[in-house]
C-alpha cells in the first residue's frame, strides 16, 4: 500500500491486518509508556484545512506514539491565509523530506492530487463529502470489538449521507468485510445512486428495530447550499435516535462532533449501548497501524509471519507472548 485514499484501496484482508495490527497497538495503548520506536527519524506531516478535533489529535498522537517527528498545521494561522496554494504548500513542506502527509481538505479530490505533488505517502483524513478511509477503518474496529465479528452485521447509517464522507467510506468497507448496510434519511439527504454503492435505503425508521449497529451522522450543515430539511425540529421528530427508538442490545455509534438533541437525544450518547467513546479511542490505534502498514510494514515479499523486532505481533497467539519482550525493547529504545 502506498497511498490511502479511499477505503477502495483495500481488500478484505488489507482492512483485517490493519484492524489486527490496531489490536496489537492496543496492547500497547495500555503500557504505562505507549510510545514504540518504529517510526524514529521519519516525519510526518498533518495538514488540515478543514475543522477537526478528533482525527487531527489521533493521527498527531499515533504519529508521536511511533516516535515520529510531527508537524501540524492548520490552515488558519499558516500561509493558506496569505493566499499559498495547496500544491505550493506541499512542495515547501516536501522539503523536509516527510515520510507521510496526511491532508484534511473540503475539496474532493484533495489527497489524490497531493499524492502526485509529493514522494510521502498521503492519507486522505477527510476530502470534503467524498471519503474518510481511516474513520471507516476505526469504526470497523470498534464494531468488531462489540460485536465480535463484522461478517453478516447488519448496521443502519442514519442522517445526511448525502454530504458525508463518513457514510460513504463506511458502506464501501462494511460491504468488502461482509456486512449489511442500510441507509436511512429524508429523501433530499440521501444521494439518488446510492444504491449502486450495494447498500438498501429506507426513507423512515420503522425497520430500525432489524439493525445490530446505529450508525448516526451529523447535519454537515457547513456542506449545505439550501434548505434540505424543513426545519430541525421536523428532522428529529422523523430521524432523531432516541430512548425510544434505540433497542436494547443495539449498538450506537457516531463519528462525532454530535450535535445533542437533533441527530441524538442526551440520553442515548451516554447510554452504556454508545460506543461513541471507544470510537475516539480506536483513533489513535488504528491510524498508528495506517502509518506502520504505509511506512514500516514488511514487503509482501519477505516473510509474512515474522513481526518487525520493534513491533507487537499482529496475531492473537503471537500477541500473547509479545508484550513483555516488545515492551522492554521499546522502553529500552524510547528511552536510550
Ligand atoms: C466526521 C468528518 O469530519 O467527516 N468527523 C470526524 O472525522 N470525526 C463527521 C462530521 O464532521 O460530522
Amino acid at each position: 500500500m502506498r497511498h490511502l485514499l479511499s477505503i477502495e484501496d483495500l481488500s478484505r484482508e488489507e482492512i483485517t491486518a490493519i484492524l489486527d495490527r490496531a489490536e496489537s497497538f492496543a496492547e500497547v495503548a495500555g503500557r504505562p509508556i505507549k510510545k514504540v520506536p518504529t517510526l524514529r527519524g521519519r516525519t510526518v506531516v498533518n495538514l488540515f484545512y478543514e475543522a477537526s478535533t478528533r482525527t487531527s489529535s489521533s493521527f498527531e498522537l499515533a504519529a508521536k506514539r511511533l516516535s515520529a517527528d510531527v508537524v501540524s498545521i492548520r490552515s488558519s494561522g499558516s500561509s493558506v491565509e496569505k493566499g499559498e496554494s495547496l500544491k505550493d504548500t506541499v512542495q515547501t513542506l516536501s522539503a523536509y523530506d516527510p515520510a507521510a502527509i496526511v491532508i484534511r481538505s473540503p475539496h474532493v479530490g484533495a489527497a489524490a492530487l497531493v499524492a502526485r505533488w509529493t514522494a510521502a505517502a498521503v492519507v486522505n483524513a477527510g476530502d470534503g463529502k467524498h471519503e474518510h478511509p481511516t474513520q471507516a477503518l476505526l469504526d470497523l474496529f470498534t464494531m468488531r470489538r462489540r460485536l465480535g465479528k463484522l461478517r453478516g452485521a447488519r448496521v443502519w447509517i442514519v442522517g445526511d449521507v448525502l454530504h458525508s464522507r463518513v457514510a460513504r467510506s463506511n458502506i464501501l468497507g462494511l460491504q468488502a468485510v461482509g456486512a449489511q448496510v442500510t441507509v436511512c434519511g429524508p429523501p433530499t439527504l440521501i444521494p439518488r445512486d446510492i444504491e449502486a454503492l450495494g447498500c438498501a435505503v429506507e426513507h423512515s425508521l420503522d425497520g430500525l428495530h432489524a439493525a445490530d449497529v446505529i450508525y448516526a451522522l451529523r447535519l454537515q450543515q457547513e456542506r449545505m447550499t439550501g434548505a434540505f430539511i424543513p426545519s430541525l425540529r421536523e428532522y428529529a421528530a422523523c430521524f432523531q435516535i432516541d430512548g425510544r427508538r434505540l433497542r436494547p442490545g443495539q449498538l450506537l455509534m457516531h463519528p462525532g462532533p454530535v450535535n445533542r438533541g437533533v441527530e441524538l437525544s442526551a440520553d442515548v450518547i451516554d447510554s452504556p449501548q454508545a460506543a461513541i467513546a471507544q470510537q475516539v479511542e480506536a483513533g489513535v490505534v488504528v491510524r498508528m497501524a495506517v502509518l506502520y502498514e504505509l511506512l514500516a510494514a514488511e514487503p509482501p515479499t519477505s516473510s509474512p509471519t515474522r513481526p518487525a523486532a520493534d513491533m507487537p505481533a499482529s496475531n492473537a497467539s503471537q500477541r500473547e507472548h509479545a508484550p513483555a519482550a516488545s515492551s522492554a525493547s521499546a522502553h529500552a529504545e524510547a528511552t536510550a
